[in-house]
């Protein structure tokens, strides 16, 4: 396996929105709900929004034999005291072979070489976001219990919150 990480400035625009798309295809009504914001928002704020040079920090295109797998993004704006972990997926046909949470390692390593003292990432309890769930636990973050929640963080009815702390 030749699994590589890389700057988003690499390559040339990524469509973000078919990378989600794809990962989440075990879920149309998803995909219906969410494919518009993706094209405006995901497929445009590191290019219109925030810079490819920023984007650099907070984000990572994962390569297999040189195919785009997955990626992932983290909202550095409040780095050093904490980060958190956005989108992050990896394609369908590549799931469940340990990349994921390679790509969520590696996302770990550079906001820790960052200065990191905490991340944070949320996902859903929905059917479908075990595989997240797992992932997330498994390299070591730890479920919140939403009742104690910081006040930016607005839990919904259906929202796992995780937070790691990074040990100096
Ligand atoms: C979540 C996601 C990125 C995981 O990527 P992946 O490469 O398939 O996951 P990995 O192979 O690295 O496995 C990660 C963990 O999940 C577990 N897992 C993977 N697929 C699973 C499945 N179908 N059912 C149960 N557990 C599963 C693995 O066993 C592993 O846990 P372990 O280390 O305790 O054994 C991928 O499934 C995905 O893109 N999902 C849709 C998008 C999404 O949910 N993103 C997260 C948003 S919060």
């Amino acid at each position: 396996m030749d699994i590589k990480f890389h700057k988003l400035s690499n390559f040339d625009r990524i469509k973000f929105s078919d990378l989600l798309a794809d990962a989440y295809s075990f879920d149309k009504n998803l995909v219906d709900a969410e494919i518009e914001r993706w094209r405006s928002d995901n497929d445009n704020l590191f290019y219109d929004y925030v810079g490819l040079e920023t984007a650099d920090t907070c984000c990572i295109i994962t390569t297999l034999n040189n195919e785009i797998v997955g990626f992932i993004c983290w909202d550095p704006r409040n780095l050093p005291e904490y980060a958190i972990i956005g989108d992050n997926c990896i394609i369908t046909k590549h799931k469940g072979k340990g990349y994921g949470k390679l790509q969520l390692r590696e996302a770990i390593d550079r906001i820790t070489r960052s200065g990191g003292k905490k991340v944070f990432v949320s996902t859903s309890n929905a059917n479908g976001f075990v595989p997240a769930q797992r992932m997330y636990e498994s390299v070591g973050f730890v479920r919140l219990d939403n009742s104690k929640l910081e006040p930016w963080q607005t839990a919904q009815k259906q929202d796992v919150y995780y937070c790691m702390d990074i040990l100096s």
